[in-house]
């Protein structure tokens, strides 16, 4: 299903080393995604609440941040899924901008929450439950409000848990041994996702099938850890598809917050061509020679009705194209940026068949293990964040928090 391959790799490149971190990563008392996709989940109590908030919401508010969020938004953005009820989020930053955005779409129609936090403390999903619970005891009243919150958090600890119970909302789980940014294929992801009408089963399917082979993931976090050690201390996330822009959030998040400490860690970036070449693209062809680039190349075209009109003027010289589809042209940019953007820097080109749940799922595990791997052979801890904690002590102190 992923076809993995490096250009211009100067950078030896060693799998055994990666190889060998597997039996320490499996078990490490956060590795519960390492296995997940392989135990054939039950999925019927999510699919059940996913039924039940179709017939009862025209909307779903999921609330969270961080890992709590971006994997299932990623994957209801780039797949655009058909469903009678529309996921909306908050709870993700603390603008009130963009909190007031989501009561204006909301309006008078119907809707439940999704509050997903595994510590339940967080600032920003916190925040926004409690001025969400205010909307729903408005419009539904304090004995009918409860039942539509569905609260995704740890199975015993934590006040969203205590305060679920309490309240008896319907509940979902954070396993203990998965972090955040590891976890949407669990609850977390699989509750919005099946409202959303992504085919979770497939998610899942593509998911193990990447788990059931994992060479690919292996070379490629072997080579990002060659590639750091090589003082190559930034990477790119490269698609050819503005839908997919979320995703790359979700990789940065990944990435990022486990890779990113000890003063070690590949700094990763995202862009979306065509559109970044006109920006970025400028500095990737020829600014510091210290990045490299993973380029997702989705082979299958889309759309190829939508071909080049000819002209009989011709006065914009574009005859030359008429008659091509615009996915095959899109696919040629992407083959030629590959081509010039590998001659000056390490190119990695991940090929799947088309953007679909399986092939998402499938990227997910990919990037997940890969990240374990080449988080561990830099040196660092690829399931704690540590640094995170630095700029919540200030704010809570400008904040007079007891
Ligand atoms: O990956 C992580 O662990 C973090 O990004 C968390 O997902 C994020 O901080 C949200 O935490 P919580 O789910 O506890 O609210």
């Amino acid at each position: 299903m992923l076809e993995l391959t490096i250009l211009n790799n100067k950078e030896r490149i060693d799998p055994a080393a990666a190889t060998a971190t597997l039996p320490k990563i499996k078990s490490d008392p956060m590795a519960g995604w390492y296995n997940l996709p392989l135990e054939a989940p039950d999925l019927s109590k999510i699919l059940s609440a996913a039924k039940m908030i179709q017939a009862q919401s025209a909307y779903l508010v999921c609330i969270g941040v961080g890992g709590s969020y971006l994997g299932h938004r990623a994957i209801i953005e780039a797949l655009e899924p058909n469903s009678p009820t529309k996921v909306l989020y908050a709870g993700n930053s603390l603008s009130p901008h963009a909190l007031k955005a989501v009561f204006d779409e909301i309006g008078d129609a119907d809707f439940s929450v999704n509050v997903i936090s595994k510590s339940g403390t967080t600032t920003e999903p916190a925040i926004a439950f409690r001025l969400f619970k205010q909307k729903l005891i408005e419009k539904y009243g304090e004995s009918e409000a409860p039942r539509r919150i569905y609260a995704t958090t740890d199975a015993s600890t934590g006040i969203l848990h205590d305060e679920a119970v309490a309240a008896s909302y319907a509940t979902f789980t954070v396993p203990e041994n998965i972090g955040g940014r590891y976890s949407v294929l669990t609850d977390v992801g699989l509750l919005p996702l099946a409202v959303a009408g992504v085919d979770i089963k497939e998610l899942l399917n593509g998911a193990k099938q990447m788990a059931e082979h994992k060479t690919p993931a292996i070379r490629y976090g072997a080579l990002r850890a060659a590639l750091a050690a090589g003082n190559y201390d930034t990477e790119i996330l490269a698609t050819f598809e503005p839908r997919l822009q979320l995703f790359g959030e979700w990789w940065k998040q990944l990435f990022g917050e486990s890779e990113g400490k000890d003063g070690r860690g590949i700094f990763p970036a995202s862009v979306t061509y065509t559109t970044d070449l006109h920006s970025l693209g400028q500095y990737v062809q020829e600014g510091r020679r210290n990045i490299f680039e993973t380029v997702l190349d989705f082979a299958e075209p889309e759309h190829p009705d939508l071909t080049i009109p000819s002209s009989p003027d011709n006065l914009d010289n574009l005859n030359y194209l008429a008659g091509e589809s615009l996915a095959h042209i899109n696919h040629q940019a992407l083959v030629a940026t590959i081509k010039a953007h590998s001659a000056t820097i390490p190119v990695v080109q991940l090929k799947l068949p088309r953007i679909s749940a399986g092939t998402l799922g499938a990227l997910i595990y990919f990037f997940e293990l890969s990240c374990a791997i080449s988080a561990k052979l830099q040196g660092v801890n690829p399931f704690d964040q540590p640094g995170v904690e630095a700029y919540k002590k200030e704010m809570f102190k400008l904040l007079g928090r007891p």
